[in-house]
């Protein structure tokens, strides 16, 4: 027996000389002193003792495992010290931590997908098109004459006479008629340019959601039921909206729409300028040259066409008070949303 124990205390201690990882020391803690350990299975043996040699034993195993446990704790500690050496001078691991940085969709991106997310549950799917455009599809194709004054209100970046930044989003109602019979039904978001005197509401740079819907008898009740469904999911049940007349070269009737405040719900404050009504976008019945660009029959099908600035509609969401924000890239303010 006491060679037994002798020999236990030997390996046992020699194991543990060996260990030098915080891991492994547990794993020696739980098959030597746990509860169904080395030593307990020890104390076990204590009942096939004659009463005479029980005493002498239980003191033997006492000893040995008090002596493994000290001894444990002061490979712990060696260990320890080990793993700290390999820590950098001046390193504290008892400090808190740097919580990682994670990174966000921007605000725009953001707010351009849900609005495009409403109309894909009304049927419409996203088309794209080139940020560099020809004139022919940014303006001539939409019904803007050569020397018609609306060009002006989109005066833009050329690269030479025939190709230029595309002020709007709507040269791809064309090239997507171009390619795809009607009916038609798609949403396009995308970034446009303009020659603005750049303030807190004119960038030269900002994004547009445009609409198109063409099919037979399609009429300006979808237009607005459509564009009311979008106001209400984006703002708010309660919003209304109204269509006020306007001009656009490319669709006849030309409408912009306004919705209720959101602020007062209509009766009139600081974010509404007092009139209850905020402009969010343009829109009309697209014009029949529109449809003879794209080679779409006008006697057959009709349609409706809409355009929002994305920005617009993030401002005043958010209570975003200049349009240069979105751009300078500064962390405290695109962290906010
Ligand atoms: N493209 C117009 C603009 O940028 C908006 C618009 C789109 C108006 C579609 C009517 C129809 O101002």
């Amino acid at each position: 027996m006491e060679e037994q124990l002798r020999q236990l205390r030997e390996e046992a201690l020699e194991e543990l000389g060996g260990l030098d990882e915080i891991q492994a020391l547990e794993g020696f803690r739980i098959k030597f002193l746990g509860k169904k350990g080395v030593v307990a299975g020890l104390y076990g043996r204590m009942g096939a003792l004659t009463p005479e040699e029980r005493p002498a034993f239980g003191q033997a195993v006492n000893a040995l495992r008090d002596e493994l446990e000290s001894s444990l704790a002061a490979r712990k500690e060696e260990v320890g010290e080990k793993v700290e050496g390999r820590l950098p001078a001046g390193y504290d691991p008892s400090l808190p931590g740097f919580s990682p940085w994670f990174g966000r969709r921007h605000i725009l991106a953001s707010v351009m997908e849900e609005i495009v997310d409403i109309f894909r549950g009304m049927g419409f799917s996203v088309a794209d098109g080139p940020e560099v455009e020809l004139d022919y599809f940014n303006f001539q194709a939409l019904n803007f004459p050569d020397d018609h004054p609306s060009r002006d209100t989109q005066d833009t970046f050329y690269i030479n006479e025939d190709v230029l930044l595309r002020t709007h989003t709507s040269p791809v109602q064309v090239r997507y008629m171009e390619k795809n019979p009607p009916p038609i039904r798609i949403v396009v978001p995308g970034r446009v340019y303009r020659n603005e005197a750049i303030d807190a509401s004119h960038a030269a740079e900002f994004h547009q959601v445009e609409g198109l819907y063409v099919d037979e008898g399609v009429t300006m009740g979808d237009l607005t039921v459509s564009l009311r469904n979008f106001a209400r999911e984006f703002f708010g049940t309660g919003t209304e909206l109204r269509f006020r007349p306007h001009f656009f070269p490319f669709t006849e009737p030309s409408a912009e729409a306004d919705m209720t405040c959101f602020g007062c719900g209509g009766s009139g404050c600081r974010i509404c300028g007092n009139t209850g009504w905020i402009e969010i976008m343009g829109a009309g019945m697209v014009h029949p040259n529109v449809f003879k660009s794209a080679g779409y029959d006008s006697d057959k099908v009709t349609g409706f066409a809409f355009g929002m600035g994305v920005e617009r509609i993030a401002m005043l969401r958010h209570g975003i008070k200049d349009i240069r924000l979105f751009l300078e890239n500064d962390l405290r303010f695109l962290s906010q949303f």
